[in-house]
């Protein structure tokens, strides 16, 4: 047994807010994984934060009309808050806007151009003339080729999972205008993924027990083959590539957002003993367990981008466990199972929930119904009957006569 776990969940982005589909999938599983870790009286602390960068929140801003530090700060206090009242406990939630995460974000950065392992290429890239700007990740939408989904991102469908480049979409469209995009050169910094592949199947063939969801994803991705992925953005909002000639450009979002695991690791050391080197105890001693809990769609970065950004730096140890489950789907009453959908207005937002509710009923249910190997559907009759008939009735019968029976005889 490891003497200390270091958990992380992954870290929301600050875009708005939280829902059951946010809690099923890696909030309420890596919460109850601590809890039952501290039941043992087992050295384990649980980090967690904003994902503050990224085009998720520079469309949120635009939409809403407001400043992207009005829309972090707005969302950090709002889900920190959300995750407290549902009973979720992270023992430190950060954000990456702060100055800390940053420094450490341009340092892994560095420490990797230093060593020359990034791969400097001038490319054509998606450009809205319109909008005078490089449509990186979201900014584009398009057929997958893969699976043929036509919403699919610049940089990922959400279909099938499959991590993908703007340029890759058939049928592109601007996300701000709506117009097909043109092209034009932009140079940015690769991290040759195909050069950390051999590595990369030697460490998974020594994961045991992965759950088969995740480790399918994995297999399928290097069975395709690694290619390079861009690190960087022509951005203004994320953490400015800390290079002389990087004006206008910012670190990739899934650059940064899993370094955010680290550098708020060493803020809680910091807070806890003063000093924040203490985080070395976690990410530098093999006696330590790194643990994420992550969504199914966070596979593929956290499986194969962030291991290789790992390998790359050198200082830190691998992740022992990823753990995803399945997404939740919804059924409404009379209708068929859908996917939960903020912009189909099929979610259910946990803070509304706990305007009426308590946290408990539903923390059961969902843990009862979680999508551990496939999609389950959440339906508000089922909510019911399983904490009256299971929770109450059955379970709570047989602590009831079995606390009368010690009562009486003993
Ligand atoms: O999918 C998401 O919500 C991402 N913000 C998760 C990031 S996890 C980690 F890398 F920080
Ligand atoms: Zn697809």
């Amino acid at each position: 047994m490891s003497k200390r776990t270091l958990v992380t969940s992954a870290l929301p982005y600050a875009n708005g807010p939280i829902h059951l589909g946010h809690l099923a999938g890696a909030y309420l599983p890596a919460d109850l994984y601590v809890r039952y870790k501290r039941l043992k009286d087992e050295d384990i602390i649980h980090i967690c934060g904003s994902d503050e960068h990224g085009v998720p929140i520079t469309i949120a801003s635009e939409k809403e009309g407001i400043s992207p530090q009005d829309i972090v700060d707005k969302f950090h206090e709002q889900n920190k808050q959300i995750f407290e009242e549902f009973g979720i406990h992270f023992d430190y939630y950060g954000r990456t806007s702060s100055e800390v995460h940053h420094q450490t974000s341009q340092e892994f950065f560095t420490k990797l151009y230093e060593d020359d392992v990034f791969v400097q290429k001038t490319e054509e890239q998606l450009y809205d003339p319109k909008a005078e700007m490089f449509l990186p990740d979201r900014y584009v939408k398009g057929t997958c080729p893969n699976c043929g989904y036509e919403e699919a991102y610049g940089d990922q469908c959400e279909s099938c999972g499959t991590s993908l480049s703007p340029t890759e979409l058939k049928n592109p469209k601007s996300a701000i205008t709506g117009d097909t995009p043109e092209t034009k050169e932009t140079t940015h910094w690769y991290l040759p993924l195909g050069d950390f592949q051999e590595r990369l199947e030697k460490w998974l063939d020594t994961r045991e027990n992965w759950k088969p969801n995740v480790m399918g994803q994995v297999k399928s991705w290097l069975n395709d083959g690694l290619a390079d992925r861009a690190v960087t953005r022509d951005l203004t909002w994320g953490v400015p590539v800390p290079l002389e000639d990087a004006d206008g450009k910012v670190l990739y979002v899934w650059f940064d957002a899993p370094i955010g695991y680290i550098s708020f690791t060493a803020k809680w050391c910091e807070e806890q003993t003063g000093d924040w080197e203490n985080y070395k105890r976690w990410w530098q001693d093999p006696d330590a367990e790194i643990v994420h809990f992550i969504g199914e769609d966070n596979v593929v970065f956290h499986t194969i981008m962030w291991p290789a950004m790992l390998m790359a730096e050198g200082n830190y140890q691998l992740p022992s466990e990823v753990v995803a489950n399945c997404f939740l789907n919804i059924q409404f009453p009379g209708e068929e199972e859908q996917k939960i959908s903020t912009s189909r207005g099929t979610a259910i937002w946990i803070e509304e929930y706990l305007e009426k509710y308590d946290p408990d009923p539903l923390r059961y249910y969902l843990t009862m119904i979680a999508p551990e190997d496939q999609r389950t559907a959440f339906q508000f009759d089922d909510l019911i009957s399983r904490n009256n008939e299971e929770l109450v009735a059955t379970f709570g019968n047989l602590v009831h006569r079995t606390m009368s029976f010690v009562h009486k005889y003993f």
